[in-house]
């Protein structure tokens, strides 16, 4: 996969060097490229805000630095194409031609949820503008929306200063989802918030040696070798913290579903 991030801060993305994204980096499993937003002024100031048309408090990011910017790393990327038409519809993208989905980090988007980090896992080429101030001129988002698919997405509801931080968040939830990234293929099959048995549920708890910390044991059922009571167990402990971490989960548990895994074993 590859990921393009364009922003003022291009140091701010250093974390994507390390740890599980930076080992995905060096295998060739992601091809990562951070760009300076400023390399598209042409000012003295390298200026990318201005005043908001309409007044009000805080700065706009400005349409030009983004427009070029987005031209030249999604090399020009759906510029020749009709608009969207009655006669364009059904017109088939080039064969094996990489489209570029624009992720757009923003506390006015839609919710980043486990299921988008898999949706976005299955794209090929993913370009994230992270904005600061007070958002990027609208007409941006709009002109690219015409030319690729683009996820305008909220990391939560809150407000941070910049779209960065959520940018490291949704790279490495991404990261962590592609072939190859988790030593163990399996290993995200029972994540909280993933699909399968626990579908909705939150992990339980994990235990590993020793058998005694300072005084504490080990729940007797993970010794038992039994993998039925064991897995039993762990839907009923995932169960137990949902209810008292997130309740409102609970109305979409798919008992059949957790039932048969159940039988299963
Ligand atoms: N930029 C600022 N706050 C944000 C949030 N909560 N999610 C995504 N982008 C943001």
């Amino acid at each position: 996969m590859r990921v393009d991030v364009i922003t003022i801060f291009p140091e701010y993305l250093t974390p994507l060097d390390v740890s599980l994204v930076g080992k995905a980096r060096r295998r060739g499993l992601l091809d990562v490229r951070v760009h300076d937003l400023r390399e598209w002024t042409h000012d003295r100031h390298r200026t990318v805000d201005d005043t908001p048309y309409g007044g009000g408090p805080g700065m706009v990011m400005k349409p030009e630095p983004w427009g070029e910017a987005l031209d030249e790393v999604t090399g020009g990327f759906g510029a020749e194409e009709p608009a969207p038409g009655p006669e364009a519809a059904g017109t088939p993208a080039p064969v094996g031609a990489p489209r570029p989905v624009l992720v757009v980090p923003t506390p006015s988007g839609t919710p980043f949820t486990q299921r988008i980090a898999a949706e976005l896992a299955e794209e090929e080429w993913l370009v994230f503008t992270p904005a600061r101030y007070e958002g990027i001129d609208r007409r941006v988002i709009d002109a690219y929306a015409r030319r690729m698919e683009v996820r305008e997405l909220s990391v939560g509801d809150y407000v941070l200063a910049g779209g960065e931080a959520p940018v490291l968040v949704m790279v490495e939830a991404v990261a962590r989802l592609l072939p190859g990234v988790l030593g163990n293929a399996e290993s995200h099959r029972d994540d909280s918030f993933a699909d399968g048995a626990m579908a909705s549920l939150l992990e339980g708890p994990v235990y590993t040696k020793p058998l005694e910390w300072r005084g504490h044991e080990v729940p007797e059922v993970l010794l038992s070798g039994h993998h039925g009571r064991i897995s039993r167990w762990r839907r009923d402990e995932a169960l137990r913290r949902t209810a008292r971490n997130r309740p409102e989960l609970l109305r979409v548990v798919d008992v059949e579903t957790t039932d048969r895994a159940d039988r299963a074993t």
